[in-house]
């Protein structure tokens, strides 16, 4: 199975179930010629999450890594009305395109960007007491994944989802002897999922248009 059946497959699950955005559409491509990474969540991907996202009446989101703010919409869009959104980027470039984003798409009323090194933001949410977030979207640097989520435990409550994207990392997971950073952040991941008595996680491996990667979902029970 290759590249290009994957490709296929992702567009005809687009074509099929996803409706015409020409709004996001935009956002993809303002985010292109702004010179960003084509690294956001495909969009099916992107449904998936807006619709778990409305399936645990989140209320209340935190995003680490905000890129051209794709994803970032998506949530905004499962939110109710009273719903907020804390978005954390470090680039200032990248936060700017995402800003024009989310009021090009609407949604920037109850989304919060800060222009921040994550653990930084995180250190900060957790001294403002602005948590217990209801769903919490790991998508930062991949090497910091495990700090993120300690710090993304002390942002829950019993009930928070917790979801980190890229896990997989073309297998990479699964290999001892990988020497790739992220790889082995994503390692890390697992042996602190694996102690961490508080959470029940799982991990799902995804192939599409993105490639060959996954995502954790993880459950604050306690
Ligand atoms: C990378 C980061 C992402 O968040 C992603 O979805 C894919 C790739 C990266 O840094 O390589
Ligand atoms: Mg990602």
């Amino acid at each position: 199975m290759t590249q290009e059946r994957w490709d296929a497959v992702d567009d005809y699950v687009a074509r099929m179930l996803l409706e015409e955005d020409p709004v996001l559409e935009e956002v993809l491509r303002v985010s292109a010629e702004a010179g960003l990474p084509p690294i956001a969540l495909s969009p099916p991907q992107a449904k998936f999450l807006y619709l778990l996202a409305r399936v645990h009446h989140a209320r209340s989101i935190l995003e680490l890594g905000t890129l051209a703010g794709y994803s970032t919409i998506w949530l905004a869009r499962a939110l109710p009305a009273d719903g907020r959104l804390v978005t954390l980027e470090i680039n200032p470039d990248y936060a700017a395109v995402a800003a024009a984003n989310t009021h090009r798409a609407g949604v920037a009323g109850p989304i919060q960007i800060k222009i921040q090194p994550a653990l930084d933001g995180l250190r900060e949410l957790i001294a403002e007491n602005a948590g217990p977030f209801d769903l919490i979207f790991i998508d930062a640097d991949k090497e910091g994944t495990p700090d993120y989520f300690r710090h993304a435990l002390s942002l829950s409550r019993p009930g928070t989802v917790i979801v980190t994207d890229n896990v997989v990392r073309a297998g990479g997971l699964a290999d001892p002897d990988t020497e790739d950073a992220r790889a082995r952040g994503m390692q890390r991941f697992h042996e602190l999922l694996a102690a961490e008595p508080r959470v029940s996680a799982t991990t799902i491996q995804t192939v599409g248009s993105k490639g060959y990667d996954g995502f954790t979902l993880a459950l604050v029970e306690r």
